[in-house]
């Protein structure tokens, strides 16, 4: 018999179906309980709250679990590239040769935008925020793809491999011309033969004079990075995409929003509210003991710490923790930020604040440290955030696409003024 769930409400009990996911996961389906009842649930920041069913991706954060398409990620991290990655989380397999090299192919014949694009960014001051120019860009990329932001469920569908190409593509040409654009440097033209990173670093950092060639360390350190953030699940972003989609509006206007639901320090802005925090710890003489005891008393939050999620370690923490490792060795550099980092891990993982309340490093704690260390600048670092997150992003926006989702349209419970009645201006 299958399971079910009773809830009593004023002594009268209904029953609920309990759903199981593959990984053995438990939700009650209480869509029928309003109109059972009368009542809904109540879940501020949805902690308790399955908005979906989803193939993707998986996470078990009690013990630090995560897989796309059920492959770890600690194997993909080793053996995978980013746009290996890619077509695993959107397409739910990994690609044969053919098939890669064929994506490789669309992707890198993507990169290029058309002239007339570049004037938007005139209308931009220099010191716009980078993601503020990438979530308008990447909508404003659409309007020159009609068949592709028809809002037409099947028009859009029929699309869908191009325009995912050219998002992953132009999410990163994009972020590229806002940074030159915030330097007042030329646009510089993608290297269609380059494999992706190289060709972002080369739009990014080339000169007139040279061609801006990462070394072999500095390309697998943006991999993995790019890589790491590929997909995560119902995260805010992610959800924003979803919720957007569910309305039928298109791929592009759906990504865009999401670029614009990461930008906060909650969220995607973690990694550059992480760097911030070891530079002024550095910059203030403490080694991080003082600043582990403001955040204990809430004078202080220790950024990069901490997960909805992730009551354990984050796996992605621990692998950037090496890279970030890794690749300040390669170019020797010494930083001291590096040392703070692990001062302020060491130090949180054996205090009992941190301790009980299971805060951990997450993807954010290690991954400023590698970007600062290739030379992106602080105030990027959230875009690169995004370009990572695209993958994933396209996936859940084509898994409601192709599903049967209604409208997402959550309840409230009203807690304002009851019978009010409109007073004339004169007499108020
Ligand atoms: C990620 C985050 C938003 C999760 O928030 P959440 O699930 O709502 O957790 P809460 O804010 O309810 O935290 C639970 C408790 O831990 C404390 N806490 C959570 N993160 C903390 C942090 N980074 N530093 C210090 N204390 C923290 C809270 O103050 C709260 O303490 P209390 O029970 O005494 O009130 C939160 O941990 C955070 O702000 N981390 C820093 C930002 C960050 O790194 N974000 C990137 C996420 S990938």
């Amino acid at each position: 018999m299958s399971e079910t769930a009773t809830i009593t409400i004023d002594g009268n009990s209904y029953e609920y179906p309990v759903i199981s996911g593959t990984e053995g996961e438990k939700a009650i389906d209480v869509r029928k309980l309003r109109a059972d009842s009368g009542y809904i649930t109540y879940d501020d920041g949805y902690g308790n709250t399955g908005s979906c069913l989803s193939d993707i991706t998986f996470i078990n954060g009690e013990v630090g679990i995560l897989r796309h398409r059920g492959i770890p990620i600690e194997e993909l991290a080793g053996q995978a590239s980013f746009l290996g990655t890619a077509f695993l989380v959107i397409y739910g397999h990994l690609p044969s040769q053919e098939e890669y090299v064929h994506f490789s192919q669309q992707v890198a014949g993507n990169a290029a935008m058309p002239d007339d694009f570049r004037h938007h960014f005139n209308g931009f001051p220099s010191d716009a925020h980078p993601m503020a120019v990438l979530s308008a860009m990447l909508n404003a990329a659409g309007c020159c793809h009609s068949e592709m932001t028809s809002n037409d469920r099947e028009q859009d569908m029929e699309h869908f491999d191009q325009a995912a190409a050219l998002l992953i593509s132009k999410v990163r040409t994009i972020a590229a011309m806002s940074y030159r654009m915030s330097q007042g440097l030329p646009f510089v033209a993608p290297r269609l033969d380059a494999p992706y990173v190289d060709d972002f670093l080369h739009m990014m950092f080339s000169t007139e004079e040279k061609d801006y060639e990462p070394t072999p360390e500095i390309a697998k350190a943006m991999d993995l990075f790019f890589l790491l953030h590929a997909d995560h699940e119902q995260n805010c972003s992610t959800s924003t995409v979803r919720m957007v989609a569910s309305g039928g509006a298109n791929l592009f206007a759906s990504v865009s929003a999401g670029v614009s639901a990461l930008w906060g320090p909650l969220h995607g802005g973690a990694n550059t509210a992480v760097v911030k925090m070891l530079q002024s710890i550095h910059d203030s003489g403490d080694d991080g003991s003082q600043f582990i005891e403001d955040a204990k008393t809430g004078k202080a939050r220790l950024m990069g710490f901490g997960h909805r999620v992730y009551k354990n370690y984050d796996p992605r923490a621990k692998i950037l923790g090496g890279a970030a490792e890794e690749i300040l060795n390669s170019l020797g550099h010494d930083d001291p930020l590096l040392d703070i980092a692990r001062h302020l891990e060491k130090a949180a993982l054996e205090d009992e604040y941190f301790v009980k309340r299971k805060l951990y490093p997450n993807v954010d704690f290690y991954s400023g440290l590698i970007l600062k260390a290739v030379g992106i600048p602080v105030e990027m670092f959230t875009v690169m955030f995004a370009i990572g997150r695209m993958p994933g992003w396209i996936a859940n926006w084509r898994e409601i696409a192709t599903g049967s989702s209604r409208i997402h349209r959550p309840r409230q419970v009203y807690t304002g003024k009851v019978d009010q009645h409109f007073v004339p201006v004169e007499e108020r």
